[in-house]
């Protein structure tokens, strides 16, 4: 359709229409009036409000969403088409490794094809806009959503969210596969006080600009078409009414144009918020904050049409924001071909299909970070003989918080991997996920204590008899995610006592977590030989952790998170400051920075992974010591694998302002390449350093450099001391 006609379409559409277009609720509604019966029997539908809907969530099914919109259309005034949307994060059926996991790969274009891949089926089942990618900053890993983001880093945080838009949205919305992307939470949510699930975040001015921004910028640049509000409030204003944050920022600063959705209810929330007295002042707060539509609440249909009676909001916003509306279902083609993709015969041919399946696997396996490795007990030796153990050996929850369609049937566990390539193992389960004392939401596996002791014994008689033993322990799948954020990050208890009785025994245990956020493993990585953290990998996990284990893949992948000492050092990042009392680890007890009863830094540094090689890097060199504005500084190093075979590295490039007239963080990753070498081999990696990457918020808020002398540190993780010097003149 031409813009001169959607314009047309507008100006023909009745006020009760346009907030129509404005309202998405679950397909339960479609069709309905009255009150409705269940968990959502709160919700009274008055009169046309369904059948003048814009848009559903979460209807998928070829068959079923087309269905859906033929009789949608047919009854609707100006037969303008329903918009489906869906959250498809790490995947569709087929399910990539949580987007904390892809952040560790270091290669956003790993990203890109996963979410092509998603797209793909997502579209075939008739999904046109995905609630995905996220791009929360978090160093808080308590907070349960951390399992949602790339990494604790804004520059990773960018390129993923830029790669997974292109990879949804390819170069035209019409064209078959692709489909619409969201970026969420706007903004900040991943900085809630404490780590708590949908609280307060307080972030200077500074820093959410500066380094909360730029995930989402990176959606942005990709011409994301939406964007959602978070749930929380930002420094005390909940983001669904901040019409500072929607419009000064999103829409003007980073030039967002697109629809822009509230989270789930959170416009009615906005009363629990206590910052409206009702829902007819929820929906006016968040129409002037320009959000377009009200995502599972009515407070758009029942009060917009009022509120602009009263003059309370205007025609005009309304219009604003249909038009917006219009606007993206035009860019997907749907007032042409409101199907979108929906197809049953592509349905069955791309679901869970060999090529989707063969993606997901080299995802999984280049997503798992090697975190230990003593005497090289990894790959396995198979002619040793080997127990598998633990409550993951012969698990399918293995998939993540957000793979909501049923998919377990289409995951192998470890166990079945193994029989299926006549891996010569033996099995223990050892103890449950959770413990018979733990209630965490939907898990279900009851063991008594006496069970639970017996399955413990049994476990340590095999580990006596077993020259090397595989412990596939981790959290259960919804210890992660929405709503589940925890003050204690460690492994449940019964596992801890598992891997302690265990590792009594035998001396050469493999530890493998699966995991959605960073555990504490203090005290458990001196008791094992080897610790993989295969994070929470998707359908192809066992696949690919059994290409991990044997030596048909190498572990390449980095931490693109800190991990902590313990729980309470959470927050934790290498993006650190200086302070008047710097911590020195060498002194015995002095006034520094940090505590008394653990150091400052993290246990496991961000950037940090093994291999199955070694590699040696030269020191630093760069191509000059002055910089001007207009110039780019090039950093040189010279990597080499000394190891007995290939294997890839991620050379890391981060920058120290020495002073500037605000603190800059000790160090910030700028570049990196992952470069692949086999045994014996060199090559020469030159990393740039621009005017551009030194840009700060200075101290009276403009966004430039500074001049004077930087640090440029290149290495293989976060910590490296391998530095050369310049200065910016
Ligand atoms: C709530 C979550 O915060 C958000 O990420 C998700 O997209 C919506 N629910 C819709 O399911």
């Amino acid at each position: 359709m031409k813009h001169s006609e959607l314009i047309k379409l507008l100006g023909e559409m009745s006020l009760e229409e346009k907030i129509g277009q404005m309202c998405q609720l679950v397909p339960d509604f479609l069709g309905k009036t009255g009150e409705l019966t269940g968990p959502l029997g709160h919700f009274v539908l008055n009169g046309n409000e369904t059948k003048l809907l814009g848009s559903v969530l979460n209807a998928n099914g070829a068959e079923n969403v087309m269905k859906l919109q033929d009789e949608f259309m047919k009854n609707h005034p100006h037969n303008i088409p329903l918009l489906f949307m869906m959250d498809v994060i790490n995947g569709y059926e087929t399910i990539f490794p949580i987007p904390l996991a892809q952040g560790c790969s270091f290669e956003p274009e790993l990203a890109k094809e996963g979410a092509q891949v998603a797209s793909k089926e997502a579209a075939a089942e008739g999904i046109a806009v995905t609630f995905s990618p996220m791009a929360d900053m978090v160093t808080d890993a308590r907070w349960g959503r951390v399992m949602e983001t790339p990494s604790e880093d804004k520059l990773l945080n960018y390129l993923f969210a830029k790669a997974m838009v292109e990879g949804y949205q390819g170069d035209d919305l019409t064209k078959k596969g692709n489909i619409g992307a969201c970026i969420k939470h706007f903004a900040g949510y991943g900085a809630p006080e404490g780590g708590k699930e949908y609280y307060n975040c307080e972030i200077s001015e500074r820093t959410f600009m500066e380094d909360y921004l730029t995930g989402y910028k990176g959606a942005i640049d990709a011409g994301v078409t939406m964007a959602m509000t978070s749930f929380n409030s930002l420094n005390r204003i909940p983001s669904t009414a901040n019409e500072w944050l929607m419009k000064k920022v999103l829409r003007e600063q980073l030039g967002f144009d697109g629809v822009l959705i509230s989270d789930w209810a959170a416009v009615g929330e906005l009363v629990n918020h206590t910052i409206a007295q009702d829902e007819a002042q929820a929906a006016e707060l968040s129409v002037n904050a320009s959000v377009d539509i009200d995502m599972m609440t009515l407070c758009y249909s029942h009060n917009l049409s009022k509120l602009v009676e009263e003059g309370r909001i205007t025609i005009e916003q309304i219009d604003e924001c249909t038009l917006r509306i219009l606007e993206l279902k035009n860019k997907l083609g749907l007032f042409e071909n409101p199907y979108k993709d929906a197809s049953v015969e592509d349905e069955k041919k791309l679901i869970l299909c060999d090529e989707h399946r063969q993606k997901a696997r080299k995802a999984a396996a280049k997503t798992m970070v090697l975190l230990k490795n003593d005497d090289k007990i990894l790959p396995l030796d198979l002619n040793k003989s080997t127990a598998f153990m633990g409550p993951y050996a012969d698990n399918r929850q293995i998939y993540g918080a957000w793979s909501w369609v049923d998919n377990e049937n289409a995951i192998k566990t470890v166990r079945e991997i193994a029989g299926e390539r006549n891996i010569k193992v033996s099995f223990a389960k050892g103890s449950t996920v959770l413990g018979a004392k733990n209630r965490v939401k939907s898990y279900t596996e009851q063991m008594t204590e006496q069970e639970e002791n017996k399955l413990l014994e049994e476990t340590i008689e095999l580990a006596k008899c077993s020259e090397q033993v595989v412990l596939f322990v981790g959290e259960y799948r919804l210890q992660s995610g929405e709503a589940s954020s925890r003050t204690d990050i460690e492994l449940p208890k019964i596992q801890q006592k598992l891997i302690d009785e265990v590792s009594k025994v035998n001396d050469n245990v493999v530890l493998v977590v699966f995991a959605g956020r960073p555990l504490v493993l203090t005290d458990l990585l001196p008791k094992v030989k080897s610790v993989l953290y295969a994070w929470f990998p998707g359908t192809e996990g066992a696949n690919a952790l059994m290409d991990i284990l044997t030596g048909e893949q190498s572990p390449s992948a980095k931490l693109s998170i800190s991990f902590p000492r313990c729980s309470s050092q959470c927050p934790v990042s290498y993006r650190s400051f200086s302070t008047g009392r710097p911590s020195d680890a060498n002194a015995e007890f002095n006034y520094a920075s940090g505590y008394i009863d653990c150091p400052i830094t993290p246990l496991l540094p961000f950037g940090y992974g093994l291999t199955y090689t070694d590699f040696e890097i030269s020191k630093v060199t760069l191509s000059g010591n002055t910089m001007t504005e207009n110039d780019t500084i090039t950093a040189t190093v010279t990597v080499t694998n000394t190891g007995g075979r290939e294997g890839e590295q991620v050379v890391q490039l981060y920058v120290q302002d020495v002073k500037a007239s605000v603190i800059r963080p000790t160090r910030e990753l700028k570049a990196f390449k992952k470069i692949k070498l086999s045994a014996g081999e060199s090559a020469q990696v030159e990393l740039s350093v621009s005017e551009e990457m030194l840009r700060f918020y200075t101290r009276d808020m403009s966004f430039k450099s500074e001049k004077g002398l930087f640090r440029v540190y290149v290495g293989f993780d976060s910590t490296t001391d391998n530095f050369a010097e310049f200065s910016l003149v």
